[in-house]
């Protein structure tokens, strides 16, 4: 329990899922297969912040409220629903333009890869970016952050890839940060100059792979904690993946791979073997290489809104869970081409529908293991004493109906670092206020 009074308690809450798993866990693992379903719930429940923005106290709400004070400012949750603030594992936050037309062309039958190799698709996003001034780049990165914070995203991977040549790749990584400036929400930085080879570049791909190699030293010291690559038929191969990958290892970055999105490209195979932090997308993986990213500790991350929008398949997440024994996060994908939507609420329900898993499989994604995926695990997505005080709360109090309630936000307010970032609660001084 705290250790004086706290400066915040957030009170009335119908149900908490803290996503700790009890004790002896310090919370900084991912939760793998069936304990995924183990998500710390306490009825009747509160947490309280310290003036740090951390957690104090959590659990049952007699002993939480023992740490209100005179000045402790008391926040109605109204019974419902309240769980980790979530954190979106797979973003390409920062781009200009948009790129509706191809779903038109896609519903006529063309392909996503063939609509790259003929020049458009992530290319012509490539174009618009370089071309886009700083300030441009910046007004829509933030706008799309700030519709991520309104569904309770408070920490964000973001991407490059729309550069594909170092200055254009480091003002990439310069928009995030400006974003994270402005805004409550972190940001965890990934270099992918890895995202697709120009045309122009296709009769001299070598050269290419080692200029993308070239890149990495810089964009980890501009603030790239990752680097990625899109390992798939018809762009990067196994091989210059796992070049780009063992050389970003020696700069000390973390690894990411998209793998087997489109076809078994033998993607999650390489990340398997690169011990990398996750593998992502997984729609064509194999039961060998699923089993083997279990194996390496790697994340799985599921990308469902990708798959409704390109008309996929579901990854197979409950093989993944249930057979590999892996950990699964959940993300938006966010990006122009393959996954234009912010609304983290409805990629949970994706998850919810289309990878069928169980509600507390869904949060414990989107929350801990998504956090795990980029490197914060013990530092988010978890409500434990010591951590950020970044949490949302609901209107509704139950974590199905907000899943089934789909397309539409239940949040009623989200804290992060302990203060309230979005949305309205009733909210009173201690002094006089009664259970
Ligand atoms: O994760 N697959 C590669 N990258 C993105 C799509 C990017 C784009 O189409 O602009 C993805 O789906
Ligand atoms: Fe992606």
């Amino acid at each position: 329990m705290a250790d004086g009074p706290a400066a915040v308690v957030i009170d009335h809450i119908g149900l908490l899922w803290t996503m700790d798993a009890g004790a002896g866990d310090d919370g900084a693992q991912a939760l793998h297969g069936a304990a995924m379903r183990e998500v710390g719930a306490v009825q009747d429940a509160a947490v309280a912040f310290d003036g740090e923005g951390r957690v104090c106290a959590v659990g049952p709400r007699a002993g939480v409220r023992e740490c209100i004070g005179p000045a402790t400012e008391v926040v109605d949750a109204a019974g419902g629903f309240v769980c980790p603030a979530f954190v979106d594992a797979h973003t390409h936050l920062v781009h200009a333009g948009s790129r509706e037309a191809e779903c038109v062309m896609r519903l006529a039958g063309a392909d996503y890869l063939d609509v790259l190799r003929a020049g458009g698709g992530i290319m012509q996003t490539v174009r618009e970016t370089r071309a886009a001034p700083f300030a441009a780049l910046l007004g829509q990165a933030r706008e799309s952050a700030r519709r991520m914070l309104a569904h309770g995203v408070t920490t964000l991977e973001a991407k490059t890839g729309y550069g594909l040549e170092l200055e254009a790749e480091l003002r990439q990584l310069r928009v995030a940060a400006a974003v994270a400036e402005g805004l409550p929400q972190k940001i965890v930085h990934t270099a992918m100059p890895a995202h697709a080879i120009p045309p122009e570049r296709r009769n001299d791909r070598d050269r290419f792979v080692r200029e993308i190699v070239d890149m990495l030293g810089p964009m980890r010291d501009a603030g790239a904690e990752f680097a990625d690559v899109f390992v798939e038929e018809g762009v990067f191969s196994v091989d210059e993946g796992r070049f780009i990958l063992s050389r970003a290892k020696e700069l000390g970055l973390g690894v990411k791979v998209h793998a087997d999105e489109l076809a078994p490209s033998g993607g999650a195979k390489l990340a398997a073997e690169l011990g990398a932090a996750s593998a992502d997308h997984l729609l064509f993986a194999t039961d060998d290489s699923l089993r083997g990213l279990a194996q390496a500790g790697t994340v799985a991350v599921c990308l469902p809104g990708t798959s409704f929008y390109l008309q996929k398949p579901a990854a197979r997440a409950r093989f993944m869970m249930d057979e590999a024994g892996l950990a699964v996060a959940v993300a938006s994908d966010y990006n122009p081409g393959s996954a234009p939507s912010e609304n983290f609420a409805l990629v949970m329900s994706l998850a919810f529908f289309h990878l069928r898993m169980t509600p507390e499989e869904v949060f414990c994604a989107a929350t801990r293991n998504a956090a795990c995926a980029i490197g914060r695990g013990g530092r988010a997505g978890v409500l434990k004493v010591g951590l950020p005080g970044d949490l949302v709360v609901f209107a509704a109090r139950h974590p199905t109906y907000i899943l089934s309630h789909y397309g539409e936000s239940q949040v009623q307010a989200v804290f992060a670092g302990g203060r309230r970032v979005y949305g309205e609660v009733a909210t009173s001084r201690s002094r006089g206020s009664r259970a």
